[in-house]
């Protein structure tokens, strides 16, 4: 019975599509030869021409080899990676005195200390129950900026003085210990008498 299919002339090509007809002939199924979009082929030479640059490129030893390329890459990120700073986290002399010079910084403060630590220290500074912060005498360092914020931060709490580090944000602490800064040799009224070593200058 497969006999019928063998010469079958009704071929399924359109009009025009004759000459694309392969010679042969599955059960009546037959196959166009379309050429290949001009876009596909070019794209496919164009990877032939790239393959031929790219190997002699890279393998030839014209270009850097792997090794090469992640030692740049290294390179190139060490180059990136800021320098560690001592005092990095603004709790330096130096950036701690630049901040005692901004007033807006110094207000904020101002209110931080109000707020936190005039009921223990005195509305200026003076001492109550804590220690006069407005004096050359100091209990903790030699009165630093970067001694200071870090007493307010870690406290005494032996001593009464809370640790402030986990209540105040970075930059309160930062400005609370520019406002100490700022109140410094102000010689309140009614201030508590000196307490610890005495440190003239608190540079
Ligand atoms: C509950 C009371 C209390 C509060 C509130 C308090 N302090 Fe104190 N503070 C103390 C006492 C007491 C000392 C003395 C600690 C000691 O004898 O070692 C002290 C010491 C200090 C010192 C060290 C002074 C020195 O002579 O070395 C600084 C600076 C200071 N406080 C800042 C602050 C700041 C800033 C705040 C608010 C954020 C604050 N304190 C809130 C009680 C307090």
């Amino acid at each position: 019975m497969s006999h019928q299919y063998e010469n079958e002339d009704k071929s399924q090509a359109l009009k025009g599509e004759e000459s694309l007809l392969l010679d042969h002939n599955y059960d009546g199924i037959q196959e166009l030869d379309h050429p290949l979009p001009r876009w596909w082929v070019s794209l496919f030479y164009l990877t032939i021409v790239f393959a031929a640059g790219y190997v002699s490129y890279y393998m030839t030893g014209i270009g850097p080899s792997l090794r090469e390329e992640l030692a740049t890459s290294l390179a190139e990120i060490e180059a990136r990676k800021p320098a560690p700073q001592p005092g990095g986290d603004g709790l330096s002399d130096e950036a701690l005195i630049a901040l005692a010079a901004q007033p807006e910084k110094v207000a904020n403060g101002k209110d931080v200390f109000a707020g936190k630590c005039a009921a223990c220290h005195g509305d200026k500074g003076q001492g109550i129950i804590g220690p006069n912060l407005t004096d050359d005498h100091w209990l903790h360092g030699t009165g630093k900026p970067s001694e200071v914020a870090a007493i307010v931060r870690d406290g005494v709490v032996e001593k009464g003085m809370p640790p402030w580090g986990p209540v105040l944000t970075p930059d309160e602490l930062k400005n609370v210990t520019a406002y100490i800064r700022s109140i410094h040799g102000t010689k309140p009224a009614g201030a508590k008498e000196p307490q610890g070593n005495l440190h003239a200058t608190n540079e």
